[in-house]
């Protein structure tokens, strides 16, 4: 087992290990006496027992409460049913919500868990390599309003995050590709070291190397973690997390969501890379590369719209704050820089170069 500590204003651990369930249940104080269990339907409801059965056994009264997974599961609606079985239930404040899931149960567990009660300690397991890589660590959640995305939220850090690979094995290897592209953003923006070794040896084609698998999970959530614990509120350098999501959001929406989150991001860290370097800010040959790692960790680079059509949604992008818009541009491996761009201009900006 690994363990990289998250150093936020109340600090965490995130354990990355085969088979954490012993040690997951050892760490609930014994203050806690009710457990309320949020987990995706999609989850292996095997383990879902195991993690229950363990924690009866150690003396807590335990409720499971299956979600839909995807989007569908951050409403207001599937909120306001949840926080009413909660309150049935009784739980107090200092007992434990778990949510194990995808990263779309880690957004309504998270935020459920900083608004019952004002607060109580929050556990999440993630169960894809996205979710372990991304959601279930920095304290984001979040609840949509109809077609707007995480438009109701908070920072809320977990107490402790548990990644047992054993979902990550279990994966399909479309799902499991999702995983890599914000592996492969992670190396970008912050560990040239770990694209060189990702280039070496695709995570996709050396799946069952256990060891290899928790290595640069544990290489991610170091790096999410240092950019995490400078900027909790994401007020300025946390910003550089969203390398390839500005035109990764527009892909997906002008695919109405038929392009996931992962394979989008893909396309957009290639469209944002193609553009750096026509304009000479990113190192020649930079493009050829991350279009060559995609290609080894069976993502598609090829995005089917053109810049023109995605830079009508950037210009109207959530993240846009006084009329400018804070893009991630990429200079090399292991380097990334932020610019604020005008949103009149941002056009120009994405296609003139
Ligand atoms: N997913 C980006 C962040 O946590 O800031």
């Amino acid at each position: 087992m690994k363990k990289v500590r998250v150093r936020t204003v109340y600090p965490y651990d995130v354990l990355i290990g085969n088979d954490l369930t012993a040690e997951i249940v050892s760490r609930i104080t014994d203050n806690c006496k009710k457990v309320i269990l949020l987990w995706d339907e999609a989850v292996f409801s095997g383990y879902v027992a195991e993690i229950g059965n363990a924690l009866e056994k150690d003396g807590r009264e335990v409720m499971a409460v299956s979600l839909e997974g995807g989007e569908s599961a951050k409403t207001i609606e599937s909120y306001a049913k949840i926080m009413k079985i909660i309150s049935e239930f009784n739980l107090t404040r200092s007992d434990v919500i778990f949510g194990i899931g995808g990263g779309t149960v880690m957004d309504l567990a998270g935020f459920i868990a900083s608004t019952y009660k004002r607060g109580v300690e929050l556990i999440q397991l993630p169960t894809t390599l996205l979710a372990a890589c991304d959601a279930s660590v920095g304290g984001k959640n979040a609840l949509n309003m109809g077609e707007d995305k995480n438009v109701i939220g908070t920072f809320y850090q977990p107490s402790l995050v548990a990644i047992d690979t054993r979902f990550i094995d279990a994966l399909g290897d479309e799902v499991f590709s999702e995983g890599c592209a914000e592996i492969i953003k992670t190396g970008y923006l912050g560990d040239a070291e770990m694209i060189d070794m990702l280039e070496e040896r695709p995570l996709i084609k050396n799946r069952g190397d256990n060891d290899y698998l928790i290595e640069i999970i544990r290489r991610c959530i170091r790096i999410k973690a240092s950019i995490v614990e400078k900027d909790e509120h994401d007020s300025g350098p946390r910003n550089i997390l969203n390398l390839g999501h500005t035109l990764g959001h527009a892909i997906e929406a002008e695919s109405n969501y038929s392009i996931h989150h992962g394979q989008a991001v893909a396309m957009g860290m290639v469209h944002m890379t193609r553009i750096a370097e026509n304009k000479g800010i990113a190192e020649t040959g930079t493009l050829g590369r991350l279009i060559n790692i995609l290609t080894e960790h069976g993502l598609e680079w090829r995005c089917p719209y053109n810049i023109n059509v995605l830079a009508g949604h950037v210009e109207r992008d959530k993240k846009v704050r006084g009329g400018n818009l804070t893009l991630v541009v990429p200079e090399k491996f292991g380097s990334c820089v932020l610019m604020k761009v005008k949103v009149s201009e941002i056009r120009k900006w994405l296609t003139e170069n």
